[in-house]
């Protein structure tokens, strides 16, 4: 038997503009994770068990783009294992699904990383988040990968997309995530985020299809705010590294502005983060895609009770309180 895990995650400054490669920060958050375990079998073929979405069923019977036939497909396509193994698959997560905390990119990486330490040999994290990559691609339009990224490494992760570089050659010719900058950071001292959960499915490609669309319909105004997002985030990695948490909250509400400006926030996701503010939060902002999904806030420890409540009482579904290290 084999098993594999991976943590949920949250994007703490610069969704949206990082598909259009300024730099993004991303945490991940190890109170929730998904988790596989692979095992032997004597019946033939391959069975997935996912009590958690009521799956249990044979590969074949599934369509191929489900998701997570289709991690199993491309695992075996691309490690050319033949005949096809019989196996029994268990999948478990308690990442709530489209919530904007990775759920997703986590079956993925623990279920790929499974697989090839039972099958073959354990992947390195660069073939895993490669692996994961092109499976967000499938579902996902044009991520920036910065999810499978922090999933994968397990670490705070300071992100940019290789845009540019990608311009000049079609996506065949580039090696998935090659010449993406990924540089992991480390706090100068612990700090304390409430992650707050409307409680809203939120699915990701739709908030990034709808940003696309205002970028092509006015590229210069676009670009300029998506500049602003970037600064912010670099600025944000320098405060997180120095501990200047005052001035790291600002910079949440500003970046809460810009994501309002994209049209990409929602009543409840700013009743939430009006309501931490209130209850003494550093600073406050949607995490991910929004719409729905969750926000995050910057908090002094002490404070973890007090905001988490408040949370609650304007509407949170959950809260998880996760401490940054
Ligand atoms: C989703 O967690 C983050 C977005 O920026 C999309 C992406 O980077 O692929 C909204």
């Amino acid at each position: 038997m084999t098993t594999a895990s991976a943590p949920g995650k949250i994007i703490l400054f610069g969704e949206h503009a990082v598909v259009y490669g300024r730099p993004a920060l991303a945490l991940p958050v190890t109170q929730v994770h998904a988790e596989a375990e692979i095992l032997a079998s004597n019946s033939t073929g391959i069975w997935i068990h996912a009590p958690g979405i009521h799956l249990h069923a044979d590969l074949n019977s599934l369509p191929s783009d489900h998701p997570i036939a289709a991690v199993i497909h491309n695992f075996l396509f691309i490690s050319r294992v033949s005949p096809f193994p019989n196996l029994e698959i268990k999948i478990t997560s308690s990442i709530p699904v489209a919530s904007g905390l990775g759920s997703g990119a986590a079956v993925t990486v623990a279920l790929v990383r499974a697989l090839s330490s039972f099958l073959v040999h354990p992947m390195t994290d660069e073939e895993v988040n490669a692996f994961a990559y092109d499976i967000e691609k499938l579902h996902h339009g044009t991520p920036s990968g910065i999810d499978n990224t922090v999933v994968t490494y397990a670490k705070p992760v300071y992100f940019v997309k290789a845009t540019s570089f990608r311009a000049e050659r079609s996506d065949s010719e580039v090696e998935a995530g090659e010449g993406n900058i990924i540089e992991t950071f480390k706090p100068a001292a612990p700090f304390t985020i409430v992650i707050g959960d409307t409680g809203i499915p939120a699915p990701t490609k739709e908030s990034v299809a709808d940003v696309r669309r205002l970028w092509e319909a006015d590229k210069a105004r676009w670009e300029g705010v998506f500049d602003q997002v970037g600064e912010i985030a670099k600025e944000a990695r320098t405060r997180i590294e120095i501990g200047d948490w005052r001035l790291l909250g600002d910079l949440m509400n500003q970046n809460h502005a810009l994501l309002q400006e994209m049209t990409v926030s929602s009543p409840e996701l700013d009743r939430l983060v009006d309501a931490a503010r209130k209850a003494g939060a550093v600073g406050a902002k949607l995490s991910g895609g929004g719409r729905g999904g969750n926000m995050i806030a910057l908090i002094q420890p002490e404070n973890a009770d007090e905001v988490s409540s408040a949370l609650k009482s304007a509407g949170a579904k959950g809260t998880i309180v996760t401490q940054v290290i």
